[in-house]
């Protein structure tokens, strides 16, 4: 019997799912983080950014938290704030996506819209958010948790997811994740390669800016960084040994594929991962010895039900690829 007794005892402690390929010499695991109470590893984010501010005794009963995320890290703190006694705050911008916004507003949390005159106060909107976030929390006598700079954040996936991978798989070859503040692949990365000899691959979207100059604009919610917004301190690119891109139209096409053909539903970082691994395990010789990969699914398709699940939404933004479906119907059985 698996009984616990209270919600943050249910974050965590994911199932590693096998996946088969054409591919005898390689093995991909994936790492449901879907399976958090709220539908993604942010719940780890949370539990880590909540839990430390507790202990550090800044943290009190009915304070009111603030946080700029539109997307999983405030659904997690809206679900935390509900069951612990806080009331939660959710900075966004007109770009956040409807289902993820639902769900905030589900658990009890509140959305503060940048105003067109906040816009204007100058620099990236990202920053124009994070900036509002701590003014917010300093006049009010709240406070802003920082997912982007805090280091319990990292810390939070060193200790926790980190250690369950390499407990799943010691004889990890490669540990492959998306970037946006960094902080999960950043500390994952770095407690799995402390303990083993696996490489770890960073994968952020196209137009995202951790490591190209060249950014423009891109529809992936999850992931990615804008170009022009000061970059967060939490990603530390010493552990990464690899970076690629993954476009829009490969990561939708693929987590359509995968919903559709495979029962597995879920969201866009995702996506971008098994495009990736198809594409890297075909540029790489046939070998004797069995190689083993563990892709982070870090969240559900539900919260992606009105873009790329939606197909009048991809067919008027032009992302549907019908050579990329068929791509991965030869190569995953
Ligand atoms: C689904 C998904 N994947 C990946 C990421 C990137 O994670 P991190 O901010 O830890 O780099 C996010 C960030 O919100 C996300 O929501």
């Amino acid at each position: 019997m698996n009984i616990k007794q209270n919600l943050i005892g249910l974050i965590g402690e994911t199932p590693m799912l096998q996946l088969k390929s054409v591919r005898s010499d390689w093995e991909i695991y994936l790492k449901l983080e879907y399976f958090n109470p709220a539908g993604s590893f942010k719940d780890r984010t949370a539990r880590a950014l909540i839990e430390a501010a507790e202990k550090s005794g800044k943290l009190k009963k009915g304070m009111t938290l603030f946080e700029s995320s539109s997307g999983n890290t405030a659904k997690a703190l809206a679900m935390l704030s509900s069951a612990r006694g806080y009331r939660f705050v959710a900075i966004v911008d007109k770009h956040a996506p409807a289902d993820k916004l639902n769900a905030i507003r589900a658990y009890g949390g509140k959305l503060h819209f940048c105003t067109d005159e906040e816009d204007k106060e100058g620099g990236h909107l990202v920053d124009v958010r994070r900036n509002l976030a701590k003014k917010l929390a300093k006049e009010s006598g709240g406070i802003n948790l920082d997912q982007y700079d805090n280091p319990e954040n990292p810390l939070g996936f060193y200790n926790t997811l980190g250690k369950e991978i390499y407990k799943q798989i010691p004889d990890l070859d490669y540990l492959i994740g998306t970037v946006g503040t960094g902080s999960s692949l950043s500390g994952t990365g770095k407690f799995v390669k402390e303990h083993s000899q696996t490489k770890i691959i960073a994968i952020e979207p196209q137009g995202s800016s951790h490591f190209s100059p060249h950014g423009h604009g891109y529809f992936i919610s999850g992931p990615g960084y804008p170009a022009g917004a000061i970059l967060p301190k939490n990603i530390d690119v010493s552990v990464f040994d690899k970076n690629d891109f993954i476009s829009d139209s490969q990561a939708f096409n693929t987590m359509r594929y995968f919903a559709q053909h495979k029962g597995l539903l879920f969201g866009d970082s995702s996506g971008m991962l098994l495009y990736y691994a198809m594409k890297f395990i075909k540029n790489t010789s046939l070998s004797d010895r069995v190689k083993k990969m563990v892709l982070i699914i870090g969240d559900s398709g539900e919260s992606y039900l009105s873009h790329a699940f939606n197909d009048g939404w991809m067919i008027e933004n032009e992302l549907m690829d019908k050579q990329i479906i068929i791509d991965l119907s030869k190569f995953y059985l």
